[in-house]
């Protein structure tokens, strides 16, 4: 059995605002941390998606920016262990490359030799298969070369786990990073300036009018339920591993098309698909992730197949829509 490190723990996650890091704090909190410290500016991240736990006495929510290096350090200095998620999307990267430099790589390098002053366990860091760029092999192991990525944001992810890797072996700041596949479910953006493909189909399974895709629909995609994404950090942190990346996906190809019709289907909406012209930032045509190292190391296990999934986004998303119309 695993030992319980989160049992007394105190544990920052950075980000814990948004989509993913919120499912985290919630998975935490099943293994009685003593406190879970936020940092979060709510650029993305919002009060609703910590409506579970904000007015638990263990969670403290700090509002504030991890380009901040004395705030991040008040956040810090308590810290057993730090779960690294903030940071801004491949677009919003792609769109203001400086800010993805500021956020993405020098606040992360601050955090790291921040972790190594107060002497945190373990990192785990929010990676991305976007360090792959267009792997050579499918499924795609984790140790496919990250030579082909084209994007800053898949960069500076890579640059992140090397930073880790350096600090291990520098200085023995004990880590793991999760390069997550494509998330998905409650809680995933609906109004922002970057919100995902999914979204914007329910917009138009709401509004009854025929979902747009560019391209021809056969990118293909491997999606992960956001609750499992939050298992494999809490297992990455409980685990005797470290000095790891490890794919965090479903194992499971789809394409754009494919998921459109699954949408369709659990919504029981008739609408056709429109196809119109590439528009992306992300060049990447296919995703699969091989999960084996996961499953081998942390036990990883996708619980949540996507018809499954998507009926929980949906219901999540109809509903959230009928609470803003109120
Ligand atoms: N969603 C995905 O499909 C996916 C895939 C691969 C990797 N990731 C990574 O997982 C992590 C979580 O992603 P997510 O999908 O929950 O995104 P998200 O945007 O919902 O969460 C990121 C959070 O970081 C906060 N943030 C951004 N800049 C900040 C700053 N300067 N200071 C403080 N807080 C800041 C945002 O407000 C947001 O709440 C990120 O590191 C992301 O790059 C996500």
């Amino acid at each position: 059995m695993t030992q319980n490190k989160v049992k007394g723990a105190t544990i920052l996650v950075t980000g814990g605002a948004g989509f993913i890091g919120s499912y985290v704090v919630e998975e935490l909190l099943k293994y009685d941390p003593k406190k879970i410290i936020i940092i979060d500016n709510l650029i993305r991240g919002t009060h609703d998606n910590m409506r579970n736990f904000f007015n638990n006495p263990i969670v403290e929510f700090i509002e504030g920016d991890i380009r901040d290096t004395d705030l991040l350090e008040k956040c810090i200095e308590p810290c057993d262990f730090v779960f690294h998620m903030a940071a801004l999307r491949i677009n919003a990267c792609a769109a203001n490359p400086r800010d993805g430099f500021e956020v993405m790589i020098k606040a992360t390098f601050e955090l790291a030799e921040l972790c190594v002053k107060h002497k945190i366990k373990k990192v785990i860091y929010s990676s991305s298969a976007s360090v792959f760029g267009l792997a050579q092999h499918f499924p795609t192991p984790e140790t496919d070369n990250p030579y082909d990525n084209q994007t800053f944001y898949g960069g500076a992810k890579l640059w992140g786990e090397q930073l880790f890797r350096s600090y291990k072996f520098m200085y023995s700041l004990d880590f793991a990073a999760l390069r997550y596949f494509n998330a998905y479910g409650p809680r995933m953006d609906t109004d922002g300036k970057y919100t995902e493909v999914m979204i914007r189909w329910l917009d138009c399974i709401k509004d009854g009018k025929d979902p747009i895709i560019h391209g021809d629909g056969s990118t293909t995609m491997d999606f992960v339920y956001v609750r499992d994404i939050a298992k494999a950090n809490v297992a990455a942190l409980m685990a005797d591993v470290t000095d790891e990346n490890f794919n965090i996906g479903c194992g499971v190809e789809t394409s754009l098309k494919e998921l459109l019709v699954a949408l369709l289907e659990v919504n029981n909406s008739n609408l056709t698909p429109v196809f119109l012209d590439v528009k992306t930032v992300n060049p990447v045509a296919r995703r699969l992730a091989d999960i084996n190292k996961a499953k081998n190391l942390l036990q990883f296990e996708p619980n949540v197949a996507l018809h499954e999934g998507l009926k929980e986004l949906s219901e999540w998303y109809f509903e959230k829509k009928r609470r803003e119309n109120l």
